[in-house]
């Protein structure tokens, strides 16, 4: 079956500005040419698939390129290199700048982590859920009224809270106002980058099982980016680990979990504090994470901290491969071969 997102060897790099007092910014700026420019490899060659009415949660230490990615994805940024498949029409194709206009804009939204500050201080609770209504469902009068009240509704946002202004409402009430504008547009695809983050202990489990049940209810296919790996586990059908702009370990979530293949989902997993005292042994990382500047394309981007690090890791990237039972994993020593 053709999946809903397709996402083949994307890649986003950025050029790092050489401007700057450092000694090592000025002596780039006057020994290399313009085309030479150092780059941040922020997403590197990442492939993968959501299926309709899939779950599917991206994670990884602070700056391994997931909120690049899925801005990518969003059409938020354009990438360097790659394809995005949305049923089969490349989304890559579209520039950034025209996608807010593009007929298939509504059928992917994105939630970002603090809906206080990505909802416009002068829009009431109303307007902005109204905003993207008028402007990709072309609706107006009543029905949009009636539009922007179901998916208030669905959100558990009161209707006397729509006229409220952003600093009006709780950080859990703006978090419902971030999902109810989300899906007011009745998307395919949500993109939720962190939605909990922002949020204290208590509301996040509240949003996080209204986000279980809009899921059934509507059918959406979740692309779910967290810190939080015990919620990923109970969330997702599927995990993505990224490290240094690669995906290093795909497969189910709780096979990834319970039985981590990559050296580095086995250190992310170790580190998660469980109340049963039951784990993995504790794998300690040491070094330094490498740089993502123009980092060397041979070198697997976790030599260096892997306890495992051999010759062969610094002379040949390890591909992400198929491995037992659905899983993929980068590593040329990872268990599981397919
Ligand atoms: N606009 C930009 N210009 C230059 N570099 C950028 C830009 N946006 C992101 N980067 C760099 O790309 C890399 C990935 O950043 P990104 O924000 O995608 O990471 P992340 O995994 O979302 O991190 P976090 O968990 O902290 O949100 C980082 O090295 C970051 O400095
Ligand atoms: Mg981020």
């Amino acid at each position: 079956m053709t999946p809903l997102l397709d996402v083949a060897e994307l890649s986003k790099r950025f050029p790092v500005a050489a401007s700057g007092s450092t000694l090592k910014n000025l002596r780039r700026r006057f020994t290399r040419a313009a085309d030479e420019q150092s780059q941040v490899h922020a997403v590197d060659d990442v492939s993968f698939t959501i299926a309709k009415g899939e779950t599917v949660g991206l994670v990884g230490e602070s700056g391994c390129g997931k909120s690049t990615l899925v801005r990518a994805l969003t059409r938020l940024l354009d990438p360097t290199a790659g394809s995005i498949r949305f049923s089969t029409r490349d989304l890559s194709l579209v520039p950034a700048r025209d996608f807010a206009k593009d007929r298939d804009r509504g059928r992917i939204q994105m939630v970002f982590q603090d809906a206080g500050e990505s909802i416009n201080p002068r829009f009431t609770a109303f307007d902005a859920i109204a905003d993207p209504v008028r402007r990709l469902k072309h609706l107006s009068g009543l029905a949009l009224v009636e539009t922007v009240d179901k998916a208030a509704r669905q959100c558990g946002l009161p209707t006397e809270l729509l006229g409220r202004y952003p600093h009006q409402l709780s950080g859990g009430q703006r978090a419902r106002v971030g999902i109810a504008r989300a899906i007011a547009v009745e998307p395919e695809l949500l993109v939720l980058d962190e939605p909990t983050a922002a949020l204290d202990v208590s509301v996040q489990v509240v949003i996080l099982k209204l986000l279980a049940r809009l899921k059934t209810e509507l059918g959406m296919s979740y692309l779910f980016v967290s810190h939080d790996l015990s919620v990923v586990r109970l969330l997702c059908d599927r995990v993505l680990v990224m490290y240094l702009g690669k995906i290093v370990e795909a497969g189910p979530a709780r096979a990834v979990f319970d039985y981590p293949l990559h050296p580095y989902t086995r250190a992310l997993v170790a580190a998660v504090p469980r109340l049963d005292g039951i784990g993995l042994a504790k794998l300690r990382l040491s070094g330094e994470p490498m740089s993502p500047i123009d980092p060397d394309p041979n070198v697997c981007r976790f030599y260096g901290r892997c306890p495992r690090g051999a010759d062969i890791c610094r002379t040949q990237m390890p591909p992400l491969r198929r491995a037992a039972e659905g899983r993929e994993v980068a590593c040329h020593f990872a268990a599981g071969g397919a």
